[in-house]
Parts: C-alpha cells; sequence; structure tokens
C-alpha cells in the first residue's frame, strides 16, 4: 500500500499577555506525539506541528514548532497543500488576549485581561485545501460528549472525530489509560475504554487507512 502523507497537531497553542506571561490549556502533546510515532512506524510520511510540549521532537518526521493560534493555522494551510490526511490532535487556544503589553506588567496592581476569539483552524480551512483529503478532529467535552462530539464532526465538516470525556472520573490530558469514542457521520465507529495513548493512535490510525484504502 502507498504510504500516506499526514499531517498532525500537537499540544496547546499559547497566547501572550506580555513579554513573559501567557495563556494556555492542559495538554501535554501526547496523543499527536503518539500518532506521530505511530504512522511514521507505518512507514506513512509524518509532518507535525506542535505547539510547546515537553515532549522530544520525534526522530525522522518534519517537525515544525508553534506557539500562537494563528501560528499554527497558518502552517496548518502551508502544509495541508502536500498531505493527504489532517489529524488535528492539538488543544487550539479559543481565546487571546485583545492587546499584548510589550513591556512586562507590573505585579503592584491587578488587572482585567480582556479576551477575544481565535480563528478555528478547522473552520477556516478553504475549499479547496479540504478536498479528497481526510480530516479528524478531536472533541473535549464536560457535558453530552456523543452530543457535542457529532454537532462539531458535522459543523467541522471532518471524517471522523475522537471523542474525549473530561471530569473528576475522566483525565484527558497527559499519559495512563483513557476512555474515548471514534465517531464518523453514521455515529459510533468505536468505544476505547481505559486504553493507552498508543493504542488510541493505533485505532485512529486504522480508521484512517480504512477511508484512504478502501476503494468506493
Ligand atoms: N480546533 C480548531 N481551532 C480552534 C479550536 C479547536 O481547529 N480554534 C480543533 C481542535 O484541534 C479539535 C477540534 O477543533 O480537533 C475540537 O476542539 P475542541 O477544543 O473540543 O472544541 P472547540 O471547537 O474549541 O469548541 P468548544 O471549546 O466550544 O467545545
Amino acid at each position: 500500500m502507498k504510504p500516506l502523507k499526514i499531517l498532525i497537531t500537537a499540544g496547546p497553542t499559547i497566547e501572550y499577555i506580555d513579554p513573559v506571561r501567557f495563556i494556555s490549556n492542559k495538554s501535554t502533546g501526547c496523543m499527536g506525539h503518539a500518532i506521530a510515532k505511530s504512522a511514521k512506524k507505518r512507514k506513512h510520511k509524518v509532518t507535525l506541528i506542535s505547539g510547546p510540549t515537553n515532549i522530544n521532537a520525534p526522530k525522522g518526521i518534519k517537525f515544525i514548532q508553534k506557539e500562537t493560534t494563528t501560528q499554527m493555522q497558518k502552517e496548518v494551510k502551508k502544509e495541508l497543500k502536500r498531505h493527504n490526511v489532517l489529524i488535528m490532535a492539538s488543544a487550539v487556544a479559543d481565546f487571546k488576549p485583545v492587546s499584548v503589553s510589550a513591556k512586562k506588567i507590573k505585579s503592584k496592581q491587578s488587572i482585567i485581561l480582556k479576551l477575544k476569539k481565535n480563528p478555528d483552524i478547522l473552520k477556516t480551512l478553504p475549499k479547496n485545501l479540504r478536498k479528497n483529503k481526510i480530516i479528524v478532529g478531536f472533541a473535549l467535552e464536560t457535558e453530552n460528549l456523543i452530543k457535542n462530539a457529532l454537532k462539531k464532526l458535522k459543523g467541522k465538516k471532518l471524517d471522523f472525530i475522537v471523542a474525549n470525556k473530561i471530569n473528576k472520573a475522566h483525565e484527558p490530558f497527559g499519559g495512563g489509560k483513557k476512555d474515548v469514542y471514534i465517531l464518523n457521520g453514521l455515529g459510533l465507529k468505536k468505544n476505547l475504554k481505559k486504553t493507552t495513548k498508543s493504542k488510541i493512535a493505533r485505532a485512529i490510525l486504522d480508521t484512517v487507512e480504512e477511508l484512504c484504502y478502501t476503494p468506493n
């Protein structure tokens, strides 16, 4: 089988408040890096665009580091042209400060941080770039997991979505075993219970390969 060209995003994006401070989220980058490693093992050609993480760059793949949502958005648009598959495993910062202070804000007084919406990387992918590509997204939800994930699948025009729950009993960030659902337009495809991120990565790649290699 012909190797696929797979573009993966991982980790959080960060948004600066001043030259030393930023807002972000709890993403560690484990999931995106695990998918990249697995895809490389399967001999696919892999590009990984990662936000700031503590994980070393995987060997034998193209590795690009970005910080902000806008930077990641630009890089995804640029790179997607020469790939067949996009897997958006990054936890993109949805908001950024309305203005970034050029000088370090002094800590003497409290501040009010005004935030504005960041672009949605998946939603703003141009139609011509999406053509003939498999697009995979993730959903992280505190409630109505399946309903909200299916809404994202449709709204972001995805081929399938990996749905993760976050609550006291389910911690999706970092290593350890996770419960996830893989959903497509027809509903549930796979339910992985107490599964490692490497195993989840393999299930995601199996689903991608089924879509790419099965004749219509
Ligand atoms: N995503 C994106 N651009 C954003 C936010 C998210 O492309 N600005 C992608 C993520 O990489 C993921 C999917 O969209 O694959 C869903 O991300 P998630 O954080 O679950 O949802 P949001 O779209 O941000 O919606 P909400 O925070 O309202 O649940």
